[in-house]
């Protein structure tokens, strides 16, 4: 594969390529989702939908590790990882719902989309920001509710990846992969990715 030099960083010392490979496009999608779009900032409150996925729980560290007050969603057998990379509240989607439990909120990062994208509407203050990974949120819904939508597209940027680096370098940024395939196993990789629960990245080895 090629892409232009500047569009490359080395990768951390401490962890293997296929951990490596399993940062870019997570870290940035979640960096983007937050920071350039959410414009998160120290001391606010962000709910992260889907914070077990492999976005999810970049955000949840990210946004942990910019000094916000982070709650994520996710079903229950993923709490204690959830909780582990620095969630302040856990919300299981399958027992609870999150727009009965949280409100004023300063930033919705949803990584799951459809019905939990519209239902985080009610979760913001006015002025708030709800970012999806997933499809963009409604306009209409944004002008009744008084706060700001948006969709990532994750770009390549180098500079954040470099700052997404030193975090994994000091270890504040953990890495979850969750399996590691042949490319002959492409069609199972997909299979798995489309399902939803594959609990991490899926690396696909050469
Ligand atoms: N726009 C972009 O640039 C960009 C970049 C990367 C990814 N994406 C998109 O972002 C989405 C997430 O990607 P990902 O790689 O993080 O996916 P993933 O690793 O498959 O994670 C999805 C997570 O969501 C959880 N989940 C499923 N339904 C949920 C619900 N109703 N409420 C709360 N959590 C729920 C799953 O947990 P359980 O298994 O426990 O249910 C799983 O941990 C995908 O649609 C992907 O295509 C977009």
């Amino acid at each position: 594969m090629t892409a232009p030099a500047s569009e490359f960083v080395h990768k951390p010392k401490q962890i293997d390529f296929d951990t490596a490979a399993s940062v870019p496009v997570a870290a940035l999608t979640a960096w983007q989702g937050i920071f350039d779009h959410g414009k998160l900032a120290s001391g606010q409150r962000i709910l992260i939908t889907g914070a077990s996925g492999a976005v999810g729980s970049m955000a949840v560290q990210l946004a942990k590790n910019k000094g916000a007050r982070v709650i994520g969603t996710g079903s229950g057998r993923n709490e204690e990882f959830v909780r582990k990379l620095g969630a302040d509240e856990f919300i299981d989607y399958k027992k609870e719902k999150f727009e009965e439990k949280v409100r004023d909120l300063d930033v919705v990062f949803d990584t799951v989309g459809g019905d939990t994208q519209e239902r985080a509407f009610q979760t913001l203050k006015g002025g708030g920001f709800l970012v999806s990974t997933v499809s963009p949120p409604s306009a209409e819904k944004a002008k009744e509710f008084g706060v700001t939508v948006a969709m990532v597209q994750m770009m390549p940027k180098p500079d954040q990846l470099v700052e997404i680096n030193r975090l994994v370098e000091s270890g504040k940024l953990k890495v979850r992969v969750a399996t590691v395939l042949p490319l002959a196993e492409v069609k199972k990789a997909h299979q798995l990715s489309a399902a939803g629960h594959a609990d991490g990245k899926i690396i696909l080895r050469p």
